[in-house]
């Protein structure tokens, strides 16, 4: 089975809106295999978002990501990695469709910070790399 690592991001847990989010998801079928709440250390957090070191936004974005409790989730489902990244919206939380998580629970805050409420997968080699990083205690990974 398929699966992919889901972050509810500091901001959506903040605002209260896991329960939302997490409805979103089991709603659409998919299931929770791990949740955890944590709050996450630039160190997990540099290798998580390993990918945009050199990105102007990087240490603005370890910062946000760290400020305060986080959510991680196991989802599982047939294309779930494809699915979660549909139910999330695209990137920008103004422009991200009616619809999605994004797009009716996200917006600009004014701050300069992208911030938008939640981290789906977005491949097959990231979920596997991203539920070891995150579930070191689960065997779950983005098939098997
Ligand atoms: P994730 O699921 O969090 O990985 O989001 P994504 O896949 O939609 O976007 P991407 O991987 O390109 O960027 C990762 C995160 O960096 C985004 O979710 C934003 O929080 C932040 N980010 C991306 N682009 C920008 C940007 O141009 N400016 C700022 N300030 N933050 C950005
Ligand atoms: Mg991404």
């Amino acid at each position: 089975k398929e699966h992919t690592l889901v972050l509810v991001k500091p901001d959506g847990f903040r605002r209260g809106l896991t329960g939302e989010i997490l409805r979103r998801i089991e709603s659409k079928g998919y299931v929770l295999k791990g949740l955890k709440i944590k709050q996450a250390d630039r160190a997990l957090l540099e290798e998580h978002y390993a990918e945009h070191r050199e990105r102007p936004f990087f240490q603005g974005l370890i910062e946000y990501m760290s400020a305060s409790p986080l959510v991680a989730i196991v989802v599982e489902g047939d294309r779930v990695i494809e699915g979660v990244r549909s139910l999330m919206g695209t990137t920008n939380p103004t422009l991200a469709a009616p619809g999605t998580i994004r797009g009716d629970l996200g917006r600009d805050w004014g701050t300069g910070q992208v911030e938008n409420l939640v981290h789906g997968s977005d491949s097959t080699t990231s979920a596997i790399r991203e539920i070891a990083l995150w579930f070191p205690e689960l065997e779950y990974h983005a098939e098997d």
